[in-house]
């Protein structure tokens, strides 16, 4: 196991290609970010994506992933992840998750965002804060060597104390000039994880998806791809690449204009 995690570790030069594959995906996301206002549809959201990253040269990862047609993921309210953009209007009080994940120079940059829609409800408020400070508690808590399920045991905390619930089916991962690789980064803290280390040089995502009522899901049997929370509750969700160093963990996707830690919605 720990041979395989080895072949993971990027030299410097790698190191650099990663870091700018997620500032030229954390810039994107600044450049979405004040377009998401009630009125706008998901897939206009979408197209500004898609038509920037071109702009710039760069690929959207999504796009012909796995037969997935859309340059980014819009998941709305009581959608978890892999929502598709489509005609349906943001209205005040959605809360929307924006995926984007670019391909620069053969690396990958993923990370996402939730995003309050005008003014929303004191619970939609409530899991979308538990999302972004379970992410960022999970990333401040790695330390170079640490197993994989410190993550999930953060997480799991931060839900806990605030009486939500963490997805399971659906997990981060390893990237790099792949877009899903080794190792699985769960959320609720497994066999697995516990023994996975993540190793100076590795390159992977933290993406936790937090539940305002039951953690399980359900998978749109028309589309294949969109998930929903079971209960039809929301769930809301962040994720940042994390790059991990000789000396601690390196955020690779931070957006200049964006929400950094301790930032409240
Ligand atoms: N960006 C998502 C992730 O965080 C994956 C989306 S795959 C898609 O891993 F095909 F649904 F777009
Ligand atoms: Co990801
Ligand atoms: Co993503």
């Amino acid at each position: 196991m720990l041979q395989n995690l080895r072949k993971l570790q990027l030299t410097e030069s790698q190191r650099d290609g990663m870091r700018r594959a997620g500032e030229f995906n954390a810039q994107l996301m600044d450049y979405v970010r004040p377009f998401v206002k009630p009125g706008i549809s998901t897939e206009e959201i979408d197209r500004l994506v898609h038509e920037y990253t071109i702009r710039n040269k760069h690929q959207p990862a999504t796009l012909g992933y796995l037969g997935y047609t859309k340059s980014c993921c819009t998941s709305v309210n009581d959608v978890i992840c892999h929502g598709i953009p489509d005609s349906y209007v943001l209205k005040e009080g959605d809360i929307v998750n924006v995926d984007i994940t670019s391909i620069v120079d053969g690396w990958h940059g993923d990370q996402s965002e939730t995003f309050l829609v005008g003014t929303v409800s004191d619970e939609a408020r409530a899991v979308t804060q538990c999302a972004f400070d379970a992410m960022h508690r999970a990333i401040a808590a790695l330390e170079p060597g640490c197993t994989v399920s410190v993550i999930g045991d953060n997480v799991v905390a931060e839900a806990t104390e605030r009486g939500f619930s963490v997805v399971r089916e659906y997990v981060g991962h390893g990237l790099g000039k792949r877009f899903h690789q080794y190792p699985n980064i769960p959320h609720v803290p497994d066999r697995k994880s516990r023994q996975e280390r993540l190793l100076p040089g590795m390159c992977f995502t933290v993406e936790p998806m937090i539940n305002v009522g039951t953690r399980f899901t359900k998978l749109d049997t028309t589309d294949n791809w969109t998930v929903r929370t079971k209960d039809g509750k929301l769930s809301a969700q962040f994720e940042h690449t994390v790059l991990m160093r000789e000396d601690g963990p390196e955020i690779l996707t931070q957006c200049p204009a964006g929400p950094k830690r301790g930032h409240r919605f």
